[in-house]
């Protein structure tokens, strides 16, 4: 391949570039990975209805949200250990987020810490939240977020416990390997040098930033995974939302609804905004896929918040897909991940302007020039 077009071309580019420890992480999902192939397969399904002879010279892909412009329908997901695909990621994709005029979310199991994404960047990033047994530690994070000026909170619910991934498992990643094991994970590790100069030489250190001084033991990327299983609260119910709430004084963000009658709950809780999203199909296999559950809960709610959705959105045409069916903006996870696998932040940049192009050209073909033209309408039932 001489230059990526699409986003599945910069997928393969971290296929090449990554241990397949890593690669694996990033693209599998849970069990028998049902859930993620339906997000992506029951996006491909939507046909958009092409329209001829409108006036599409000026086409403008901006949106607002939350009283912030964007110039594209776009935010960056929250993705855990993003600093292992690439030398410390977040700040790379941040970097790459505010020169495409879109916010990026840091996710709290980032490597790199809030501080240092705050400092390489002048616009306000989001700040993804998991919830911790220890409310202290979650009390200060939340502050941390807040005096480096995030621009909205992204609490994630959908993580009560962690989904099993069968790849992972299969990979040793957060598993107890044998000798054999752990000298064949080592080789094929060692058969990807430009990574192994980027991450482990040069992307130091490798833990997560927001949690430094709180993760015990936090020596090896297993011991890192076994403190997420444990530390994370399985007990918290939407009682804990009014507790977040009165901590955090800007957008309100809650990840991972998929139920009308959630996302009614998350609007009466006070939260500005949700991201219909199963995780990108990691947690609950058999889920439905994200743009089944989304047009009942744009009808639920779609008047009351500002509604996100995300999983398997890999192009243009599928963020107008999500837009049509009720969505104002997505997130993107793997695909910006793919891409600043492959090529940092040039890489997260390609992904971007990719997708623009995707996008706009679409506008052009459904003869739809502003975001906010797009509704079911675009759709060929
Ligand atoms: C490798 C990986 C790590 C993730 N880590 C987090 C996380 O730390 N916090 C979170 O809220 N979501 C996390 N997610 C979910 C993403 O935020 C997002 O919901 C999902 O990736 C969307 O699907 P897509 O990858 O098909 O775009 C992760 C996803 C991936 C692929």
């Amino acid at each position: 391949m001489l230059a990526p077009a699409s986003v599945s071309d910069y997928r393969e580019l971290a296929r090449r570039r990554l241990p397949r420890v890593f690669f694996d992480y990033v693209d599998g999902g849970a069990f028998d990975e049902a859930t993620l192939n339906a997000n992506r397969n029951d996006l491909q399904r939507l046909a958009l209805k092409q329209k001829v002879l409108r006036d599409v010279s000026a086409l403008d892909t901006s949106v607002t949200l939350f009283g912030q412009k964007l110039e594209l329908p776009l935010v960056l997901a929250p993705v855990g250990f993003a600093g292992m695909m690439a030398r410390r990621a977040e700040v790379q994709a941040a970097r790459a987020a505010e020169k495409a005029g879109i916010p990026f979310t840091l996710s709290t199991v980032g490597i790199c810490p809030i501080e240092e994404v705050a400092q390489a960047t002048s616009k306000p990033f989001w700040f993804q939240l998991y919830m911790m047994r220890d409310r202290g530690v979650v009390k200060e994070i939340i502050a941390r977020a807040a005096a480096a000026n995030c621009g909205a909170l992204v609490f994630t619910v959908d993580l009560p416990v962690l989904g099993t991934r069968y790849r992972d498992i299969r990979n040793g990643f957060g598993v107890k390997l044998s000798a054999l094991g752990r000298m064949r994970l080592g080789w094929n590790v060692v058969n990807h040098p430009a990574w192994v100069y980027d991450v482990p030489i040069k992307g130091r250190p490798l833990t997560f930033g927001n949690l430094s001084g709180i993760v015990p033991n936090a020596t090896s990327l297993g011991a890192l995974l076994a403190w997420t299983t444990t530390a994370l609260d399985p007990s918290v119910t939407w009682k804990d939302l009014a507790w977040v709430r009165s901590l955090w004084k800007g957008p309100l963000i809650i990840k991972g609804v998929l139920d009308e009658d959630d996302a009614r709950e998350a609007v009466a809780a006070g939260a500005e905004g949700i991201v219909v999203s199963n995780h990108g199909g990691r947690q609950l296999d058999a889920a439905l896929s994200t743009i089944a559950v989304l047009p009942k809960i744009a009808e639920a709610v779609g008047d009351k918040t500002t509604i996100l959705m995300d999983g398997g959105i890999r192009s243009g045409q599928d963020v107008t897909r999500a837009l049509a069916l009720g969505a104002k903006a997505c997130m993107i996870g793997r695909a910006w991940v793919y891409g600043v696998a492959a090529k940092g932040e040039a890489g997260v940049t390609g992904v971007l302007e990719t997708m623009k192009r995707e996008l706009r050209t679409s506008m052009a073909l459904i003869g739809r020039p502003r975001v906010g033209d797009i509704d079911a309408s675009v759709l060929q039932r």
